[in-house]
């Protein structure tokens, strides 16, 4: 059955026909055309498809898109400003924190979902915080640098 979903998505209201069932990953991806967030292991494993509703950190590939109806939703093509980096995209940029990069929409959404609740956030938050986000080719500890490099940004003014 197809039902309108109102929401608004990096910023901008929109409005689609969606059919009950269609996760939230599937209408970003196919409905939305926004590609960034990535489908993994498809079963709330990974992270990789992590996304920001109302700030928190979702995971889009268990949640029905119908149950995000009039929330706000941020993907990971919300955070360019201007086509300037966020202070998560530059921490990861500038800390060399991915290798191939699939993981990292997901990894730098988590991570600007707590930088959004807690700009001063210890490098303890953050392991814990990321703690379900799988990467398959780094080690973490660049990961982690990248984000408290965020964190660094985040006090000179940047936006998470
Ligand atoms: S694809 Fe959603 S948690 Fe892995
Ligand atoms: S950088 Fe390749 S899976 Fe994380």
């Amino acid at each position: 059955m197809a039902r309108i979903l109102q929401l608004t998505l990096n910023g901008r209201a929109r409005s689609d026909a969606i059919s009950e069932n269609v996760l939230l990953l599937d209408y970003l991806r196919e409905i939305a055309g926004l590609t960034g967030t990535k489908t993994g292991c498809d079963g709330g494993e990974c992270g990789a498809c992590t996304v920001l509703v109302d700030d928190q950190p979702r995971l889009s590939c268990l949640t029905l898109a119908g149950t995000i109806d009039g929330r706000r939703v941020d993907t990971v093509e919300s955070l360019l400003n201007d086509g300037r980096l966020s202070a998560v995209q530059r921490g990861f940029h500038e800390k060399l924190g991915a290798q191939c990069g699939y993981c990292k929409p997901g990894f730098i959404m988590a991570a600007a979902g707590l930088l959004r609740r807690n700009p001063r956030t210890s490098e303890d938050e953050i392991r814990e915080d990321l703690g379900s986000n799988i990467c398959r080719c780094t080690g973490y500890v660049k990961i982690i640098e990248a984000v408290q490099h965020a964190v660094a940004l985040c006090s000179a003014a940047a936006l998470p």
